[in-house]
């Protein structure tokens, strides 16, 4: 499932008819290469706040190289701006300072990193202007092209050590279609961090469950897994179990084929973790559906079926996982919601509810989790797999361009998120949903 359009803008004719009919011209993304350094090339480290001093220390940890001064000629590949310390509107300038001189150095696809702290901790002037960090890192994100991204990092007072696992996954190209995003560490649950043995497999001793791993995202997501070190089992339904038990025997995990909404399926998937793998540290609920209708036409089985799989499911199954103490402490549980979700979209009532609630989900389990465990949503966008590839020809070509970066992400872009918030060292990232859409034009 390739993106035509995208091919066409990298032959002759094609560069020519963008150049000059001011066509969208969509980038290759670069993506990440397993056993590749995180970031290929250096970043600037910039501001004066609460994290300034430890942020060249933890990315010497990461093995990113950085620099306080830019050198004239220099391109970058990152640039990260502590800016913990603005307390009033007037400070802002402060961004201007560190950023504009630094445009035109940029390397391709470059990450640009913006720290604050969150807005609802402090009070004032100092709230004010925290909270304009994010109208400058969205516009960034729309203005840097290149396939570059710009995100704003919200660190809790007392959370500084807790943000290497973000920087990871925000300055390297494990985060190719995330942009314009905003993400709180230590806004709920714990401010700490677990330290991480192993950068390149962090997962490893760890048992992840993923529901419809059997194709698309889930396969996808069920592979970045595996590559980090879990052990993955997958869950999918009857008529997908050749594909299911296939890729699990690849990736040496585990399956289990059941119909996640069949009234037993949370016991059923409890006692097969207990019992072979005693317990399980990575939930991630993918398996999800699409039975498109405008409300006037909905049928009730329509509706049942998409609340049923998307919605219900994920909620029984954490409530029964959580019940039973198969989480193991430290444990993740990883929502899939959607742009939907969050704007809305002609024909999708059903669909758009079910995802918004998958993020009411994580709104409602934030505060409540214990032992480090956390909960946490990607809101994916356009992303080209057979699920889209049914969308109507002139429909997914619109939706494709709807966004900063032109064009349709791949499974592998929600993957890598989900590996971001399973990572031991992410135990400070709770209650998120960020977005994987190329900063999308439509929703907030
Ligand atoms: N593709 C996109 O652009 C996009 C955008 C936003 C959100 N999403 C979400 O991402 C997730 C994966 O989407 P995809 O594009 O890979 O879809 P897909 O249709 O390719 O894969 C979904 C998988 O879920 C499984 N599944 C469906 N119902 C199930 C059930 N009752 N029990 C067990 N397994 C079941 C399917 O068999 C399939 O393997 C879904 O939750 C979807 O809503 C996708």
């Amino acid at each position: 499932m390739s993106d035509k359009y995208q091919g066409f803008t990298a032959t002759p004719l094609g560069k020519l008819l963008v150049k000059n009919l001011g066509l969208p011209n969509p980038m290759k993304l670069e993506r990440y290469v397993e056993g590749a350094p995180l970031v290929d090339g250096t970043v600037v480290v910039g501001g004066r706040g609460r994290l300034a001093e430890s942020l060249t220390g933890i990315l010497d940890l990461l093995g990113i190289s950085a620099t306080e001064a830019a050198a004239d000629g220099e391109r970058y590949k990152g640039l990260v701006f502590d800016a913990t310390g603005i307390t009033s509107a007037a400070e802002l300038s402060a961004l201007r300072d560190f950023f504009t001189p630094l445009m035109r150095s940029l390397d391709t696809c470059p990450r640009l990193v913006v720290l604050g702290t969150p807005p609802e901790q402090v009070s004032g002037s100092e709230r004010v202007a925290q909270r304009a960090l994010e109208g400058f890192t969205r516009s960034l994100g729309k203005e840097v092209g290149r396939g570059g991204t710009s995100q704003l990092v919200y660190v809790a007072d007392g959370a500084e050590g807790a943000v290497a696992s973000t920087l990871a996954f925000l300055l390297s190209p494990k985060s190719a279609y995330v942009s314009g995003q905003v993400v709180r560490i230590g806004a709920t649950g714990t401010t700490k961090a677990v330290a991480v043995k192993d950068w390149q497999r962090p997962l490893g001793g760890k048992i992840a469950l993923v529901t419809g791993a059997s194709r698309g995202i889930g396969e996808q997501i069920a592979r970045v897994l595996h590559r980090d070190g879990a052990t993955v089992v997958g869950v999918d339904v009857p008529q997908a179990a050749s594909e299911l038990q296939a890729l699990m025997k690849e990736l040496n995990g585990d399956h289990l084929t059941l119909d996640i909404t069949a009234k037993d399926a949370p016991q059923r998937i409890a006692h097969h973790l207990k019992e072979k793998h005693g317990g399980v540290d990575v939930v991630v609920h993918n398996a999800g559906i699409t039975r498109d209708k405008k409300l006037a036409n909905m049928k009730e089985d329509r509706w049942d079926s998409v609340i049923a799989v998307n919605l219900t499911a994920p909620e029984r199954i954490t409530r029964e996982l959580l019940d039973q103490g198969v989480i193991n402490k430290n444990g993740r549980i990883i929502g899939v919601a959607s742009i939907a979700g969050i704007a809305g979209n002609v024909g999708q009532t059903n669909y758009a509810a079910s995802k918004a609630g998958v993020i009411g989900l994580v709104d409602s389990l934030a505060d409540e989790l214990k032992d480090g465990i956390t909960v946490n949503a990607v809101a994916p966008g356009f992303i080209i797999t057979a699920m889209t590839a049914a969308v109507p020809f002139a429909t997914r070509e619109v939706g494709q361009r709807l966004n900063a970066m032109s064009q349709g992400g791949l499974p592998v872009d929600v993957a890598e998120t989900i590996a971001w918030y399973a990572n031991p060292g992410s135990t400070a990232v709770n209650g998120n949903v960020v977005r994987v859409c190329g900063q999308m034009m439509l929703g907030a």
